[in-house]
């Protein structure tokens, strides 16, 4: 995976992602980032970026002219095939809300270019141009969108093959079933009297794994009531086993001595 990102604060781009697993698979070549500073692409002499918006009101927005100055910069850097359409993510609490199936739509891609914002925004004219996917990270709003592209790059990342070892991976798959994560516990069995769970102490997998779907169930109604009710209606409380059926009467076949129906069956499969 590429990442391109086009910042006036690449500093903060850079710091952020040169940490922990992130940086280890940059080192590994399993990531890549490319930072491009908005100011580079300037036209103007004092090397401004931002004016008066048309029409008046509070606050400056960056221009049109520096961002898709930008944007060219990066498309002569991209490594996707030529003639396809790199997707551009414009982070913006205008856009739809990310979750881990846009993370994981977006992690299928080759290169992702990012666009950060600041001031009161950007000029729309250039966002017509050149933005395929507007994304917010929840209805907020912040001063910019560094830590946005930070975040979403962070979870998209982590879907990237190799980025993670196997045991994290499978945190993944909990979240992806749509459920919260079970608590879990560490070294030592208590701690300031709080002992735990015995359960997990028993060695009994399948047991454990019951426990561990019961509490992700408890704790998704609990703390997110959104996510239980979707996931209840994807996955239905199967109905109570229907009362055995009567004991059929044998068939000649299972009537015929060990090995002989075997015989007949691989006949009859010949047929099939
Ligand atoms: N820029 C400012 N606030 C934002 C948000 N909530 N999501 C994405 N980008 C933003």
């Amino acid at each position: 995976m590429h990442f391109y990102v086009m910042t006036l604060f690449p500093e903060l781009i850079e710091k952020g992602m040169h940490t922990g697993v992130l940086y280890k698979a940059m080192e590994a070549g399993i990531l890549s980032l490319d930072t491009f500073h908005i100011r580079d692409y300037t036209i103007e002499k004092h090397k401004r970026v931002d004016d008066y918006t048309y029409g008046g009101g509070a606050g400056m927005l960056i221009q049109a002219q520096p961002v898709y100055d930008t944007y060219q910069a990066v498309l002569k850097r991209l490594s996707c095939a030529e003639g396809k359409k790199p997707r551009v993510v414009y982070a913006t609490p205008q856009g739809s809300v990310f979750d881990q199936a846009k993370a994981e739509e977006l992690a299928k891609e080759e290169d992702l270019i990012f666009l950060c914002g600041h001031y009161e925004g950007i000029d729309e004219r250039v966002l017509e141009e050149i933005v395929t996917d507007n994304i917010s990270i929840g209805d907020y709003v912040l001063t910019g969108g560094e830590l946005p592209a930070l975040v979403m790059m962070d979870a998209i990342s982590r879907l990237i093959p190799g980025v993670l070892n196997n045991d994290e991976s499978a945190t993944t798959e909990s979240f992806n079933d749509g459920l919260l994560e079970y608590p879990q516990y560490t070294r030592p069995e208590e701690w300031r009297g709080k002992k735990v769970p015995e359960i997990l102490l028993s060695g009994h997998h399948g047991n454990v794994e019951k426990w561990r779907l019961e509490q992700s169930l408890e704790r998704t109604r609990e703390r997110r009531p959104d996510l239980y009710e979707k996931y209840m209606e994807q996955h239905p409380p199967v109905p109570e086993k229907k009362k055995r059926r009567k004991k059929k009467k044998k068939t000649t076949e299972e009537n015929m001595p060990d090995g002989a129906a075997q015989v007949s069956g691989e006949d009859a499969g010949n047929d099939a």
